[in-house]
């Protein structure tokens, strides 16, 4: 589904952030990318999600076999690549609802579709609420104004299952993940998760992947993947931290 090879970028002339980065996902995996902070994996998601603020010096990113690298960030969301939103914007005046109907709208006109009927839009709404435990008047607000920490992510996730992305990047920050933001992300990505789609999920947390069985674990560090094990790797850097690793 996404094979990334030997991928460079940059910020600013000179100040390569991303230094040779090859990763494949395939249909069906859950990939954890774990690191020190400021190792490059919030600029590998956003490098993944065309992002404009990275540019790419070198290597491609292949999504379903074809290279997206001059993809605007629209473009590979229609193509089914959902990265959550690390800073989420506040939308006075729209609502969490109406936020993602015209994500969904936007998407399927991009492929030649027709806006999704009121009456199927209602269903999904009510699906994915309901496996979220999302209450009604949560769905009413204005996007993120006034949002917690876990009502954030529980929208973010919520977008996640109504967009219903062939792949799926969540940046889970350190800031402020408490126990039940954790427990939402992981219910999420558990129910969203089958044999077509695939999750890329970026975190400090080894409790996180308490919830969640990643297939692979990659340790990237001073942009590159140094390490690549399986669910057991996450228990080692939490024993042993990356020390070990960084020689
Ligand atoms: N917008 C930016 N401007 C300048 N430097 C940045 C910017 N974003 C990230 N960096 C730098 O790039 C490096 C990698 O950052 P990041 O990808 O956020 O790391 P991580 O998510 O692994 O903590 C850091 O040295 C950071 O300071
Ligand atoms: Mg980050």
């Amino acid at each position: 589904m996404l094979k990334i090879n030997n991928l460079h970028a940059q910020i600013e002339e000179g100040k390569e952030i991303l230094k040779g980065i090859n990763l494949e996902i395939k249909p069906g995996e859950v990939h954890a990318i774990m690191g020190p902070n400021g190792a490059g994996k919030s600029t590998l998601s956003s490098v993944i999600a065309g992002k404009e603020d990275y540019e790419v010096t070198g290597g491609e990113i292949l999504f379903e076999g074809e290279d997206i690298i001059e993809d605007a960030p629209e473009e590979r969301a229609h193509k089914g690549i959902f990265l959550s939103f690390q800073y989420p914007v506040e939308i006075p005046g729209v609502s969490v609802t109406n936020f993602i109907k015209a994500a969904i709208n936007e998407t399927r006109k991009a492929k030649g579709e027709t806006e999704m009927s009121a009456k199927d839009m209602l269903g999904l709404v009510k699906k994915n609420s309901e496996k979220l435990g999302i209450k009604k008047d949560f769905l009413g607000r204005s996007l993120n104004e006034g949002f917690s920490g876990g009502e954030k992510k529980r929208n973010e996730i919520f977008q996640m299952l109504m967009l219903d992305p062939k792949l799926a990047i969540l940046d889970e920050t350190d800031s402020g993940l408490d126990i039940d933001a954790l427990r939402i992300v992981a219910d999420g990505v558990n129910s969203f998760k089958n044999e077509g789609n695939a999750v890329l999920l970026i975190t400090h947390y080894q409790r996180l992947l308490d919830y969640i069985q990643p297939d692979f674990v990659h340790v990237l560090a001073d942009g590159k993947i140094i390490k690549t094990g399986d669910k057991t790797l996450a228990l080692e850097l939490e024993e042993k931290g990356y020390d070990w690793l960084l020689n």
